[in-house]
């Protein structure tokens, strides 16, 4: 199993943004997790296409963009042409989730398809084919530094199984409350792909935290 540890930037601190990142990449993160949001699908308002322009020549890390904004297709290509490589999207916030899915993979991108805590899995039913990742939140959108809900686990399970059923390299990954403590359960529920904000960013020593999540992740693969 390969694991994929995503600082989200949410929690960094924007006045130093362009540090924060080096500083996580030289951590060893393996994604940099872009929190979009628009104060309309979510109750806050963050950084868009001009900040993610910004931080690509900065970074070697692949740029994993989780649109919390409504509607999506506008600013799809915008966030492709300022180079994203992933681009996730919550179904909810879609008239037509087959042609955002469709416009995200034309624009070159891998494409993501995010669930709330009580968004069903039922939005897997026709696109999981169509689907590199899928992302499953752990605590409502909309903020960082929120409790984890563990009901959340048995939901990853049933992710990973169907994900297993089609035989594909489909990514799982988890947002919301992700820490060193609950990361093994996480990744023992069937997450491969963990994003972390306030537990990466919020500790003294970014690269002693992501060394320990990896630990505690080496310990759920060797049992
Ligand atoms: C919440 C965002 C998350 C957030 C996670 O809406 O999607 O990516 O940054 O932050 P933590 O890890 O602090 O819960
Ligand atoms: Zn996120």
């Amino acid at each position: 199993m390969t694991y994929r540890i995503a600082p989200s930037i949410l929690s960094a601190d924007f006045a130093r943004l362009g540090e924060e990142v080096d500083a996580v990449e030289s951590a060893g993160a393996d994604l940099l997790h872009f929190d979009v949001m628009d104060n309309h699908y979510v109750p806050n308002l963050t950084i868009g296409p001009l900040v993610c322009a910004s931080l690509r020549p900065r970074t070697r890390l692949p740029i994993d963009v989780h649109l919390m904004v409504k509607p999506v297709d506008r600013i799809i290509p915008d966030f492709a042409k300022a180079g994203a490589n992933i681009i996730s999207f919550h179904p909810e916030a879609s008239e037509h989730v087959d042609r955002t899915l469709a416009l995200i993979r034309e624009c070159g991108c891998k494409a993501g398809l995010a669930f709330n805590p009580a968004t069903p899995l039922s939005h897997l039913d026709h696109t999981l084919d169509k689907l590199d990742l899928v992302l499953l939140m752990s605590v409502n959108p909309g903020f960082g530094g929120q409790q984890f809900i563990p009901s959340i686990l048995p939901k990853i399970a049933e992710v990973r199984q169907r994900i297993a059923r089609t035989g594909r390299d489909v990514w799982l990954e988890v947002d919301g409350g992700v820490k060193a403590d609950n990361i093994g359960a996480i990744a023992k529920a069937g997450a491969d792909t963990f994003v972390a904000g306030s537990a990466i960013f919020g500790s003294r020593d970014y690269a002693a935290t992501v060394r320990e999540m990896r630990t505690c992740l080496a310990r759920e693969t060797t049992g």
